[in-house]
This record gives structure tokens, sequence and C-alpha cells, in this order.
């Protein structure tokens, strides 16, 4: 379903953005290259903005790029990379068998995407739900953004999304979508709304003015008087070093104000960011998926020379009732892969982060077998269960020969 939705979103901005021709070449393989030649000069310009030019950003109005050709960039290009990734995190909510259950037990759900952009999350939420429930059920999505043109397109994506899902249920979805023009700080000014069963905050915290003070306050606001006491507080921010770092402190401060507060995900245990505390500042954390790019992102990747197969990203989730993605299990500890596989001379090395540090976890060459291979196997994201104690050495921790090593992986209906 994922999928699906992504590529029925993709034929639809063609065809309301490049026309009646284009849609036709679309439908039948690649689209001419003259009719893509704005959307990826604009996508180039785009994606500096994001990464190395950074100020072009901070010096424009919120949400600026919506009204020029850097638009078409975004629905074309950042909409479906951003949607594979919180898909990916509702996935992740979705493996923990109590949500599930819970969430299959409701039918009326209300979803608070704040920074909405095209409405990216709330649309990867709508198919998340749908899938996971086959009955009729009522979705409430409250939209918050600065930019009306970026609010106008959530609405009319979300709109479309619903009979596009529904055309395939046998039980109505029913959506019911609230935009809202504003800053994503004035939480006071959202329209009334139930408690929401999922807060979105997707790549929009590094855009929010740091100038007007850090993003806690009113992120703890949202917390406590937006959401569900079963919901997800889901944050995504870019694989960038400060930005990933300003929001690894956010979530140590809002840890910390919200006694009521645990990490769902990535952390494997409350308690301070390990990562924060131990390690070097240049470290970052972050995750990765690997995707088959639509249509239209691999053209405009080869046109561009930019490369979307792998998704590199910043997330956590919060929840008030104590859930975990890594559940207790007694023996066994979890720790979340944030590195690659380094291979030396004698052993291999990899960043983990678990219940009490953020280290590089090491197997000798003479310590391999089939019970750890999981070691090796694992990426980025994944959690590796360890059947006993790491051994600590001078520059991490040792796997002993006889543990064994499995692997918890986030299966998204939009990954490989
Ligand atoms: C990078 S986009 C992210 C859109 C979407 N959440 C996603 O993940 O694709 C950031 C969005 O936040 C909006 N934005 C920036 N600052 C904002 C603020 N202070 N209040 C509300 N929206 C803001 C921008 O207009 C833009 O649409």
């Amino acid at each position: 379903m994922n999928n699906d939705l992504l590529q029925h979103v993709e034929r639809y901005l063609v065809g309301r953005l490049l026309g009646p021709e284009a849609l036709a070449q679309y439908d039948r393989g690649p689209v001419g290259k003259a009719f893509l030649r704005p959307t990826a000069s604009a996508l180039v310009r785009l994606s500096d903005d994001f990464t190395r030019e950074r100020q072009n950003l901070a010096e424009a109005a919120p949400g600026d790029y919506w009204h020029d050709t850097r638009c078409l960039a975004y629905l074309f290009h950042f909409l479906p990379r951003n949607y594979v990734k919180a898909a990916w995190v509702l996935a992740e909510l979705g493996g923990h068998p109590d949500v599930v259950k819970e969430l299959t037990a409701k039918s009326r759900f209300t979803v608070l995407d704040v920074g909405c952009g095209p409405g990216t999350s709330a649309l990867a939420t709508l198919s998340f739900l749908a899938s996971l429930q086959p009955a009729a059920f009522q979705v409430r999505i409250v939209l918050v953004e600065m930019s009306p043109a970026a609010l106008q397109k959530a609405t009319d994506l979300l709109r479309q999304a619903a009979d596009w899902i529904n055309a395939e249920r046998h039980e109505a979805m029913t959506l019911h979508v609230t935009p809202h023009t504003g800053d994503a700080k004035r939480t006071g000014k959202y329209p009334p709304h139930a408690a929401a069963d999922f807060i979105w905050l997707s790549n929009v915290l590094n855009e929010c003015a740091p100038e007007d003070g850090p993003p806690a306050a009113w992120v703890r606001e949202l917390v406590r008087k937006h959401l569900a006491p079963d919901g997800s507080l889901c944050v995504i921010e870019p694989a960038l070093h400060a930005s990933a770092r300003a929001a690894m402190q956010l979530r140590d401060a809002l840890l910390e104000d919200l006694s009521e507060c645990g990490i769902f995900a990535p952390c494997t245990a409350n308690g301070p960011c390990r990562m924060l505390a131990g390690r070097p500042e240049r470290d970052w954390c972050h995750v990765a998926l690997t995707w088959h790019p639509t249509p239209l992102v691999a053209q405009l990747d080869a046109m561009t020379g930019l490369s979307s197969r792998i998704q590199k990203f910043f997330y956590f989730v919060l929840r008030k009732d104590g859930k975990h993605a890594t559940e207790a299990r007694s023996g066994w500890t979890p720790w979340r892969v944030i590195g690659d596989l380094q291979r030396e001379k004698g052993r291999e090395k990899r960043l983990v982060c678990g219940p009490d540090r953020c280290t590089l976890l090491m197997r000798f060459k003479r310590d391999r077998h089939a019970g750890n291979e999981a070691f090796s196997a694992a990426r980025r994201g994944d959690v590796l269960w360890l059947s006993s104690a790491p051994v600590l050495l001078a520059d991490g921790l040792r796997l002993l020969p006889h543990t064994q090593v499995e692997r918890q992986t986030v299966a998204s209906p939009t990954t490989e």
C-alpha cells in the first residue's frame, strides 16, 4: 500500500504540474527531459539550500521555496524521499505487537502534522493506518504550516489519497482535513482537536528560526497538550551534523522535563543521549534506509547526479505509555546500529548505541560463527540483540566468542 500511494501521488503530480503530454509519456516510460529540465535545475538549487547553502534558507522567509520552481523539486523529489522515511518510522511502530493491537482496536484517529509541507508524513500515516485497519475508520488530520501554498498542496494530496486508498478498500476510511496557516511554535493557536495519535515534526525543526529560542519549550507544550496518552511524537531531521545534534539535545530536554514520556526509538533505553554524553563532538546519530526510488525520482537523480537510493536521516519517537521498540527480553541486551561496518586487520567494528553507552562494538575474526553473523549482516537502523554482555576494551566493546547475536529490522513496505 505504501508504495502504491507514492506511485499514485507521483502520477497525479505529473498530470497536474507537467501536463497531459508528460503524463502520457510517464504512463509509457520515462518522461521527456524537456519536461523535467526546470525541475532538475530547481532541484540542484533546493538540494544546496538544504545542505551546504543553508544560509539561504535561514535568510529567507519560512517555506520561501514554495513560491518558485523549487516547489516542483520538492514535490517530485523531497516528498517521496521524506515519505519513505516517515513510512519507516511508522513501520517500526507497527512492529510492536501492543501498539498494533491498540491501533486496530480504534476507529477514530487524529494526526497532527506540524510543518507539514505537502503533507508528506500525514500521507504516510494514512497509508499506514489503512494497511492496519480493514474496518471502517475516521481520520482527522490537522495540518500546521507557515506557507499557504504548501498547505493547499497538502490538503489536495490528502483528499486525493483518501480516494485512492478507498478505491482498494471494502470499508471506507473517512478523512477530515483541518488546515491551519501559522507558526509551528505558536501551539496555543492551533485549531482545537482531539488528542493526537501521531504528532509529526518531520524536517521542520531545522527550519524554525533558532533566534526564537530552542524548540524544547514549544515542543514540550505540543506533547503535554496535544499528544494522546497512547500517541507517538515522531521527529525526523536531516542527517546533518548540526540539525541532528540539535534534535538530540531536544530529545534530552523533553525526556528531562516530561516525566511521563519515554523513548520508543531509536534509543534502546531512557535517560540522557549516550552519544552526546560519551562520543566526540563530531558524531551525530542517524540511520539509513534503502529503497527503490520512484520513476521520476530516478530520472531526476540521473539528470542531476544526485543519488536517492539510500536515505539517511535522524529520528526519534517519544511515547507516554512506556512502550519501547526494544521491549526487555530476559538475558538479552539491545544495541541500535548507527554506524556502517568497518573492517580492519583481525576484526570488524561498528558504532552502536545501547543500554549504557554509545560505542564501537567489535567482533574479532577468530570469534566469528553462524550465531553472530547478524553482526555484519545488520544495517544502520537495525537493532542487534546480544545474548550476553560484551567485554569492555580500551577502544570499545568486544563480542564474546559464545555470544549469540540476533538482528531486529524495520520491515517497511517501502524499503528493500
Ligand atoms: C523541509 S519542509 C518539511 C515538509 C514535510 N514535513 C516533509 O517532511 O516533507 C519544512 C516545512 O516547514 C515549514 N515551516 C518552516 N518554518 C515553519 C514554522 N515556523 N512554522 C510552520 N511551518 C514552518 C516550511 O514552510 C516547509 O513547508
